[in-house]
């Protein structure tokens, strides 16, 4: 039997993650939660549940996944519930290209989606979005609720620090260090490290 499963959020990201479970085929989807929608709407033939109280309800931990893509606010999520009654899955898709498993670490809650590849030698922390068709190089390590977006390139010896958004089609240059709570913009290069708590956009990335 497939085990259960609760996808948190069920918006634009929700509707991804998903079909990202259904093509796993690993896990039945039991509902959403999301505390800004009616109980009981439908969306893509699963039930909103209702919000984060919803979790108060089983009385066995249950498999959650965060469909937030703001790290800050999936960060904010995770300290509000009681690690006691969850499971938080790693979901990979069948797509993704992990050249040498043995040396990629991933933490609970993370999620790689489709057409990913990701080389060697690469630590992934918690609750960490990897999305569509974006390459990771060896020797980077990703902190925990950082978001990547769509189509990022992360070269060699990248270090992302926790809570970083990197916006869709930005590329990492070797070497560089982004520290916590940052923002990388959509399309960027970044060719330097970037202070904590910092946005930069453009190329090369300037602060905004
Ligand atoms: C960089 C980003 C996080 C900034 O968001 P923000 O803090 O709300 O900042 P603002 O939208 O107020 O923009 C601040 C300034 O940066 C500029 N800017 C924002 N994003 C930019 C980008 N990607 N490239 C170049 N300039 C950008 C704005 O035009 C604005 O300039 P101005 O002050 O001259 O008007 C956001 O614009 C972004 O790129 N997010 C990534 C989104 C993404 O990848 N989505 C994909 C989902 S799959």
């Amino acid at each position: 039997m497939k085990e259960q499963l609760l996808i948190y959020g069920a918006g634009g990201l929700g509707k991804e993650i998903l079909s990202l479970v259904r093509a796993l085929g690993q896990f039945e989807p039991l509902g959403f939660i999301d505390d800004g929608l009616r109980k009981d709407t439908v969306v893509k033939g699963i039930r909103v549940l209702g919000g984060l109280d919803v979790l108060n309800s089983f009385t066995t931990p249950v498999n959650l996944v965060i469909a937030i893509g703001d790290p800050s606010a999936k960060s904010i999520l995770v300290k509000m519930i009681d690690p006691s009654r969850v499971y938080f899955p790693v979901l990979i898709h069948p797509s993704v290209i992990i050249q040498d498993e043995e040396s990629v670490a991933i933490g609970e809650g993370s999620i790689i989606t489709a057409g990913c590849i990701l080389t060697t030698d690469i630590r992934i922390e918690s609750h960490v979005l990897i999305n569509l068709n974006t390459t990771v190089g060896h020797d980077v390590a990703l902190g925990s609720f950082s978001s990547v977006m769509t189509g990022v390139n992360i070269a060699g010896t990248v270090k992302i620090g926790d809570g970083v958004l990197v916006g869709s089609g930005a590329n990492i240059l070797n070497d560089v260090t982004i520290g916590n709570f940052s923002k990388v913009g959509m399309g960027a290069v970044v060719t330097k490290d970037v202070e904590a708590e910092t946005t930069v956009v453009g190329i090369p990335a300037r602060k905004v």
